[in-house]
């Protein structure tokens, strides 16, 4: 408006009505001469004001007008954003706690209440050594006087005791500064970190679980690969040792080294063979068995095994399942298992030896290394010992790994046993408390399908043979070399080989005679199951034996469509030869 426009004029026309705004409280203090202040909103022009009213003279009155519209509209926006910040800690899934500089609790949102279980009210305006133990309260304060110093501080994390259980949380610490730039208080966001921490855990987990494995699949080859050469020499030994003792009966103290070279290699071979079986590289010859039966036959061998002062106990649950697997390695797994547990119990002490079936869901694998959900025959073994330090737990099943001293342990039975126990696709759970015992459990997959024949016993005495001619492939000479003698000890007509080549060179000039042909099973070159094939096109009539240490009998089986393939397992014996020969030739 313009002054000119108004001055003089009566407000009914300027505000065109007949009560323009606020005239009421004009006239009052008009009147009264009593002045007054009041706040308004004009909304025809969308304004806040300040109104100041007073009387100069009876009669009149005189306004004035402060614009406040500016001052107003900023208040306004502050409240708003105060509502959305209070809305915002109200539902912020985070922990906030701020503290003043000393140390006393000025505000807790409310996700602290959920969490905590507990009342603002109880804590505010009370300081940490209040509310807990003074080493607790004078952490939190120290991590205050950090972040005062620095501004802000590396996130820390700790654990807490909850209701629920231990939760895992991770702390951020920022100084909030008044206007002056002076910190004023400590904020402290707490994030509950426990579902990571977990995950973290489980990862970690697995990785170990896997770099075990890893390992012990390397040493199982390289074991596997040693042992190989080694059992070649083992034979050598002692085949040419069991050939001198038969020729010097006369040399009485001749025949007492000889003697103690045989017990040697003997024992030699039994680490070997459990190298072999650790590595998973020993054929072995599985069976459906009742491991109750298995049990119980070596009971008499157990108690002679662990001595008078052990008490064995055996619960067997009486109808178990069947399992697949060699004999002789249920025999492994047991006294292994049985003669730890009886070094471990110092003086007096029970071993526990017990059956049981059992099915595994998802839930209980879930923890368990090499645990796949299914039926199982448990096979468990404790002792009330000395118990496994929880340092060494993960280490006993690596092969050489022993507590004991020098001369008394090699550290290979735990290493077989989980040889044995893998090749059968089971696994194994230890239990050990420190000063309380161990249990070892060991899990076999349940066989269904019919019951097999019972295996004959083989005897001791030799079968000798009727001048057959039989080929030796080997590609070891002096293995070769023992071999051929003792097969001409045997009453056998004896044609050898150094290699394939040599072997099928042979057959095509004097295939007609040759009733068998014992071969070596891995040769370089050719294997003597290739071989065998060769042979088989050119004489059709020969019969095979392959001689082998080292060839897993899942490598055997991939490659033969005979399972009933004849297999004599190195080192062997005369006695064991010499009836393998006899049982193929007689076709048995
Ligand atoms: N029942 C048990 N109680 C306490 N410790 C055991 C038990 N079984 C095994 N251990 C620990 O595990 C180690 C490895 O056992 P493992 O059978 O592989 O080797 P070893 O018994 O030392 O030697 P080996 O069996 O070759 O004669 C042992 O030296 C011992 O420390
Ligand atoms: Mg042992």
């Amino acid at each position: 408006l313009n002054k000119e426009d108004v001055i003089g004029k009566l407000a009914t026309a300027i505000y065109n009505t007949s009560e323009p705004p606020y005239f009421e409280i004009y006239k009052e203090v008009a009147v009264t001469g009593k002045s007054t202040t009041f706040e308004t909103y004009y909304e025809p022009i969308n304004k806040f004001f300040i109104i100041s009213v007073f009387s100069p003279q009876k009669g009149q009155f005189a306004t004035v007008f402060k614009d406040i519209t500016e001052i107003k509209l900023a208040a306004k926006k502050i409240e708003e954003s105060e509502e959305k910040f209070s809305l915002f800690m109200k539902n912020l899934p985070l922990v906030v706690v701020i503290r003043d500089i000393n140390g006393r609790y000025i505000y807790l949102n409310d996700e602290w209440e959920r969490v905590m279980e507990l009342k603002k009210e109880d804590w505010l305006g009370k300081t940490p050594y209040d509310v807990f133990p003074k080493e607790d309260a004078e952490k939190l304060l120290q991590g205050d006087r950090e972040a005062i110093e620095k501004g802000v501080t590396e996130p820390s994390e700790f654990t807490l005791k909850h209701k629920s259980g231990i939760k895992w949380w991770m702390a951020n610490r920022f100084v909030l500064y008044d206007e002056n730039k002076i910190p004023a208080y400590v904020a402290t966001v707490y994030i509950d970190i426990t579902e990571r921490k977990k995950a973290e855990e489980e990862r970690e987990k697995l990785k170990d679980q896997l770099i075990q494995a890893q390992k012990l699949e390397s040493v199982g080859r390289l074991a596997g690969g040693v042992a190989h050469d080694y059992n070649n020499m083992l034979e050598v030994i002692l085949g040419n040792a069991q050939l001198a003792l038969m020729q010097i009966d006369s040399r009485e103290d001749v025949k007492n080294y000889l003697e103690e070279i045989t017990k040697a290699a003997k024992r030699s071979a039994n680490i070997t063979k459990q190298l072999l079986t650790f590595a998973r590289k020993q054929i072995s010859e599985p069976q459906i068995v009742n491991i109750n039966t298995i049990i119980e036959s070596m009971l008499k061998m157990l108690r002679r095994l662990i001595g008078e002062d052990i008490d064995l106990q055996w619960i067997l649950n009486e109808n178990i399942w069947n399992v697949y697997i060699d004999p002789v390695q249920v025999n492994q797994i047991i006294a292994n298992l049985c003669v730890n547990a009886r070094d471990a119990i110092q003086s007096n002490g029970i071993i526990t030896i017990k059956t049981k079936n059992v099915t595994l869901d998802e839930e209980y694998c879930k923890d368990i290394p090499d645990c796949l959900p299914g039926e199982y025959v448990m096979l468990s073994v404790s002792d009330n010992g000395i118990g496994i330090d929880k340092e060494i737990i993960g280490k006993i099943f690596e092969p050489f790994f022993t507590t004991k001293e020098v001369g008394k342990g090699t550290g290979l039975g735990l290493a077989t046993v989980y040889g044995i126990v893998k090749q059968h696709h089971g696994f194994i759970n230890v239990y050990s408390e420190k000063g309380k015992g161990s249990t070892f459990n060991i899990y076999l997959p349940r066989h269904r399908g019919l019951k097999e024949a019972e295996k004959s016993v083989t005897g001791d005495s030799w079968v000798y043979g009727n001048g057959e001619t039989i080929l030796v492939v080997e590609d070891e000479p002096s293995l070769l070399k023992m071999v051929q003698v003792m097969l001409e000890r045997l009453n056998y007509t004896v044609l050898s080989a150094q290699s394939p080549a040599e072997a099928i060179n042979t057959i095509k000039s004097k295939g007609q005679s040759i009733q068998l042909m014992i071969t070596d099973f891995i040769m370089p070159i050719m294997d003597g199951l290739q071989l065998a094939q060769e042979v088989a096109k050119l004489s059709p009539h020969i019969k095979f034996l392959f001689m082998s240490g080292y060839t897993d009998r899942i490598l055997f089986e991939s490659n033969s469509s005979n399972k009933e393939t004849n297999f004599l397992h190195k080192p062997f014996s005369i006695s064991e030869l010499a009836k393998k020969i006899h049982d193929i030739l007689e076709n048995k």
